[in-house]
């Protein structure tokens, strides 16, 4: 019997096992109720005292290594399943598209605003959207009492010193306290008002100033700039139309129009002829500019005899509904992936 359980302890090493069903046939055959080794144990049972105590160990170490086996293969038959590269590839399955997002349309028209005037000498230069009454209000030459201070219009922090900045022309003020001319400076920025909600107003919007002092700055200097600005931006054809104004921080002061084409050889090229944009005049407002005011300049403590500088600030959200023919604020800041991928 000893040589019949080296003889099987020799074939159960050598039983080649790479699939499941050779993995079942070894298991019937050797392991199973009725397989060799069992059977083998059967017929143990009844040999004399003498033999068991020569055949017990030998046999117990065959039982031994047909079960180690069959374990060891069918942890790595299951390991091999679950490995994916052991599944086939289909190279002719189509890519998993990736979603792409886009820039935000009022970042699109700052950077290209900031573009267009870097190209022309200016730069970039930013402030704090919490700012003092002196830098937002004062210093500009607000008069003490002027509506705009009021709380109707301004978000107060602390008392009616600390604010959200109601427009980026403080930025001026810091810059010009920080620098001396010549100064040529381009400002974009977050800006605060209290207003009610709706299609064509916000709580939040944005704003971009510029800023231009020097020796014998002139309005001509103001007109040509902007001009220039406009056909970079909305194209060759466009107009800019100065009507004069009034801001505490500038004078003379002027409203910027821009000519949305309406009363040109190329027609309308803001609201489709609809005339609801301009109202049938041919021209919209985009912002406002003048000659910084001398009481501004000294209040930074640049000499008014000296120097003269330009200024201009106008709405980003308004430069971009006109640019691509938006009706609604509001759109800006809901973040609504439908209106965004169009950008
Ligand atoms: N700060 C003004 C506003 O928010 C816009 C403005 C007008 C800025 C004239 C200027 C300027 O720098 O010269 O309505």
């Amino acid at each position: 019997m000893l040589d019949r359980i080296n003889e099987i302890l020799k074939q159960v090493e050598a039983f080649s096992i790479t699939s499941k069903e050779e993995l079942e046939q070894f298991r019937l055959k050797y392991i199973a109720k009725k397989g060799i080794i069992t059977l083998l144990f059967e017929e143990f049972k009844s040999l004399p005292p003498e033999e068991k105590r020569q055949l017990g160990q030998p046999l117990n170490q065959l039982k031994e290594v047909a079960v180690n086996k069959l374990k060891a293969k069918t942890t790595e038959l299951e390991a091999a399943a679950t490995t994916p590269l052991q599944k086939p590839i289909d190279l002719t399955l189509p890519v998993v598209p990736h979603e792409l997002g886009t820039i935000h349309p009022l970042t699109q028209v700052w950077e290209q605003i900031v573009e267009i005037f870097s190209r022309i000498g200016f730069n970039l230069e930013e402030g704090p959207e919490i700012e003092t009454d002196w830098n937002n209000f004062t210093a500009l030459n607000f008069p003490e009492n002027h509506p705009a201070r009021e709380m109707q219009d301004t978000f107060f922090i602390e008392g009616k010193e600390i604010l959200l900045r109601t427009h980026t022309s403080n930025v001026q003020i810091r810059l010009m306290n920080r620098r001396k001319p010549p100064i040529r400076s381009i400002m974009p920025g977050r800006v605060y008002r209290n207003e009610t909600i709706s299609a064509r107003a916000h709580c939040i919007f944005h704003q971009v100033e510029g800023l231009y002092v020097d020796r014998n700055v002139s309005f001509l200097d103001l007109k040509q700039t902007l001009y220039h600005f406009a056909k970079e931006l909305f194209g060759k054809e466009t107009r800019v139309r100065f009507r004069p104004s009034y801001f505490p921080f500038t004078e003379p002061s002027a409203e910027i129009d821009i000519s949305c084409g309406l009363n040109q050889p190329t027609g309308c090229q803001l609201c489709g002829g609809s005339k609801n944009i301009c109202k049938g005049t041919g021209w919209v407002e985009i912002g406002g500019a003048g000659m910084v005011h001398p009481n501004v300049l000294a209040n930074c403590h640049i000499d008014p005899e000296t120097y003269t500088g330009f200024a201009f600030g106008m709405g980003i959200e308004r430069i971009a509904m006109l640019k691509y023919h938006i009706r609604d604020l509001r759109l800006f800041t809901e973040n609504d992936v439908r209106f965004l991928r169009q950008f």
